[in-house]
């Protein structure tokens, strides 16, 4: 009786086994490629890390992008050079990945180097809103900008955040291809050479940190530099990006940071008056972030 009893056990294990490889297996497909940022349907943002087994540190890493730009530790660089920039034009195709418009690089656009590692730049793509906010605040719009060291396969992302202002003029540049991928429907286009040359060099601070890719796979270990001056993109750009992507909005919501620091890059001209704080033991970045904000708002009202 036992026996039969541990026999029907055995079966009915390997029966439940291969359905469950059977499920994974038909799960495959559609995991693959279905991932969005609409939580009511199952698959967004918090359910990432189940859809695939390849996705699990979505839900389960520890250094998830994006964060909260705030609390920040201030160092002093010469300047913009820490991230150094050596871009070209190149071709290009823009393409419309469902979840967000990108703009690809086709041959050499060049490369960045971040403290002696070079990182070969791939692709632009933009997140309505932005996904990083500063002290909270979440902006329109936020582009990245991809590099990948062609060794280590190590990210790199130059980040740039918008509020609603005057054209973007790098936007301005593949206005008639977006509206052509609208209004012909279409997923794929070729802007032609496109200079990715397009970032501050001198008088800018940044934020630095260590992240992940906001979409699954969600992979660690990605630099993260965040440009700290804000520009601005018209609202018929921003349009333009929605209506290409359905209208649907692409912004991961914010990580814990848990035990990262998030550094404030600032140019050299401050360095001078910082240098009188920095030997103290006491952490000023509290202070010294938003009156760096207010010393920009007096620069600029006064320029
Ligand atoms: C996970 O990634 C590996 C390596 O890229 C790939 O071969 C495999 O098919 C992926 N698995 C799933 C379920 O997508
Ligand atoms: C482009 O659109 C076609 C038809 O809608 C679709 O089958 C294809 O997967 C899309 N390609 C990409 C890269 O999204």
């Amino acid at each position: 009786m036992k026996s039969i009893f541990i026999v029907g056990h055995v079966i009915l294990v390997v029966i439940l086994h291969a359905q469950i490889n059977q499920a994974q297996e038909l799960g495959r497909f559609s995991a693959e490629t279905e991932y969005n940022y609409d939580e009511s349907s199952g698959r967004g943002p918090s359910q990432w890390g189940y859809l695939n087994p390849n996705w699990t540190l979505c839900n389960k890493g520890k250094m998830q992008s994006p964060v909260d730009l705030t609390n920040v530790r201030v160092e002093i660089v010469p300047d913009w050079e820490q991230v150094y920039a050596q871009h070209q034009p190149s071709f290009t195709t823009l393409v419309n990945r469902g979840h967000d418009i990108a703009l690809e690089w086709i041959g050499d656009a060049g490369s960045i180097e971040i403290n002696g590692m070079e990182y070969q730049l791939r692709q632009y793509h933009w997140h309505v809103p932005s996904e990083h906010t500063v002290y909270g605040v979440r902006y329109e719009l936020e582009r990245h900008a991809v590099h990948v060291n062609e060794e280590t396969n190590n990210i790199a992302v130059l980040s740039v955040l918008y509020r609603i202002g005057r054209k973007d003029p790098f936007l301005k540049q593949l206005t008639r291809y977006l509206k052509a991928m609208v209004e012909l429907n279409i997923n794929e286009t070729s802007p032609g050479m496109i200079d990715p040359n397009d970032f501050a060099r001198d008088d800018d601070s940044f934020y630095r940190y260590t992240g992940s890719l906001t979409t699954p796979p969600c992979s660690e270990g990605v630099t993260w530099t965040i440009q700290n001056k804000i520009r601005t993109v018209s609202g018929r750009q921003l349009d333009l990006l929605l209506d290409a992507v359905h209208g649907k909005e692409n912004a991961r919501p914010l990580q814990p940071i848990n035990r990262r620091r998030i550094y404030l890059y600032i140019p050299c001209f401050w360095a001078d008056w910082t240098s009188i704080f920095s030997s103290k033991k006491m952490d000023w970045s509290i202070i010294f972030t938003p009156l760096e904000y207010l010393q920009r708002k007096l620069f600029s009202a006064a320029g």
